[in-house]
């Protein structure tokens, strides 16, 4: 094909009156002369400018929008406003007709939930383009991030036969006939004559095998789907989303902290600097949205304030019976307006706690440490006061957690007696349990929910607008 150069480079380059090629999507039509362009590599447009006179009337009717074309011409500075550059075409081509009356994606405002329905399509509006090219970038600063520090990237496997965080909430993966299971003598599904010769499931974690790997190449990191069949239908869960596990040997949970605190630091910081068309646009998309809603809803920052104020300030930190003290004598508490009212300690935070200490009491990220041991995974490190484990989540302003991980156990008698408390298998896990019996050494790790990341970095309300294709109870479509 035709070699063409990106819109992207086209607005930035100062080299006029030479001649290009470009191909994209056509946004608008006007008078029968103005062109507006777009090819994804930025959320901004080119100007084609079509010599109308004489141009074959039945090519014009075809420039609609939503069209794919190919131009060729020469690119000038603009003469209108609003853009430095436009391109005067010597040569137009239609590549894939658009029937405008029909196509969903029309040059008006949707809602979400109308491009959510149209996700397949989605992708050529500017608020998609944009989260999708952001997601991009926080996916390369992440790598970023961690090769820099020396991190090894694990591809953890995405078939598991464990419960990683032994929560339960497990997609099944078989390849048995579901009109006709197998069944043993005792009644029960006979799983050796399944696929794998045992139950297996989607994956809900890599930390186990990042445990693992840590355990030999001292810091690893994965960076991949996980699933879980819990039945949320909030705006921030997903039955598939991704996550990122960073796991270090010799280190604790201050370590932990620390790595987390300056990971997001680097990453939003990143986007800051890559990506500030995109930015913008999302900022102003959200202050219209803003303007429709009673004062008390609207956001208290603007999109770049609020990460540029996340960068800035350091992340406030306590255990959890601290942050318990302050909720339980806050006013929303004692008034009874929370939806879960915290009376006695050891209660799990739910999300409206969570959002109460990062937006009304702290006002910037928290992270929460030493929570009850009976709220937390099985692998957590127990702390001296027998009570507590050595967990942490990051809490952030309109998503709550963020991050959740932990000081891992590292003592084989401690672990394995915390398994037989929650009644985790032994047999099933030796492979995890062999970590701790060669060569055992304090690691920790944390999970970092990446959907929620990219909600906060974007200011999108729902973790559904952020993912190409979500998966939700009741929804696999696309
Ligand atoms: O807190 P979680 O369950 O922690 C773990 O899975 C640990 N194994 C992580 C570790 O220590 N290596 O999940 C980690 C993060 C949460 O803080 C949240 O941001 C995100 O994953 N998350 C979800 N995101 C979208 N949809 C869901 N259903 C999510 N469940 C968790
Ligand atoms: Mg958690």
């Amino acid at each position: 094909m035709q070699k063409r150069e990106k819109i992207a480079d086209l607005i930035q380059s100062d080299q006029l009156d030479r001649k290009v090629t470009v191909m994209g999507w056509i946004r608008s039509f006007r008078n029968d002369r103005f062109i507006a362009l777009n090819d994804g590599s930025t959320i901004k447009t080119l100007q084609v400018v079509v010599d109308q006179e004489n141009e074959d009337p039945a090519l014009l009717k075809r420039f609609t929008v939503g069209a794919a074309v190919t131009a060729t011409g020469k690119i000038i500075e603009s003469q209108g406003k609003g853009q430095s550059v436009e391109l005067v075409a010597e040569k137009l081509e239609v590549l894939g007709d658009c029937d405008a009356d029909k196509y969903p994606i029309q040059p008006k405002k949707h809602s979400l939930e109308f491009l959510r329905e149209n996700a397949h399509l989605r992708v050529r509006t500017n608020t998609f383009s944009a989260v999708f090219r952001i997601r991009h970038a926080v996916t390369f600063a992440i790598h970023q991030f961690f090769n820099d520090k020396g991190f090894y990237n694990i591809h953890s496997p995405i078939i598991t036969g464990s419960d990683a965080e032994g929560a339960g909430e497990m997609f099944q993966v078989t390849t048995m006939d579901m009109d006709n299971i197998p069944v043993g003598e005792d009644g029960k599904v006979d799983y050796k004559q399944d696929f794998f010769g045992k139950a297996t499931n989607l994956t809900v974690s890599g930390q186990l095998q990042a445990e693992l790997a840590a355990l030999g190449l001292s810091q690893v990191y994965t960076f991949g789907p996980t699933f879980r069949a819990e039945n949320s239908n909030t705006s921030r869960h997903l039955a598939e989303f991704w996550m990122i596990e960073p796991e270090v040997a010799f280190a604790d949970l201050d370590d932990n902290m620390d790595l987390a605190e300056e990971m997001l630091k680097y990453v939003i910081q990143y986007v800051m600097e890559k990506c500030d068309d995109d930015l913008q646009f999302l900022e102003n998309r959200i202050v219209q949205e803003d303007k429709q809603k009673p004062t008390a809803e609207r956001q208290p920052m603007d999109l770049r304030e609020k990460l540029k104020f996340c960068v800035d300030n350091t992340f406030e930190r306590l255990t959890y019976t601290e942050a318990f003290q302050i909720l339980r004598n806050c006013k929303p508490n004692k008034k009874k307006k929370f939806q879960f009212v915290l009376d006695e300690w050891g209660a799990d935070l739910q999300s409206e706690h969570e959002r109460f200490l990062v937006e009304k009491h702290f006002k910037k990220p928290v992270i929460l440490t030493d929570y009850p041991k009976d709220i937390k995974s099985f692998y957590m490190r127990q702390n001296d006061d027998g009570t507590t484990v050595g967990a942490m989540d990051i809490l952030f302003p309109g998503i709550g957690e963020i991050i959740g991980g932990s000081a891992r156990e590292e003592r084989l008698d401690k672990l394995t007696q915390r398994m037989d408390e929650m009644g985790i298998p032994q047999d099933e896990m030796q492979w995890f349990l062999d970590t701790r019996k060669y060569g055992t050494v304090p690691h920790a790790g944390y999970g970092l929910g990446f959907e929620r990341l990219i909600q906060f970095v974007t200011g999108m309300a729902n973790i559904r607008d952020v993912i190409p294709f979500p998966r939700y109870p009741g929804s696999a479509e696309f």
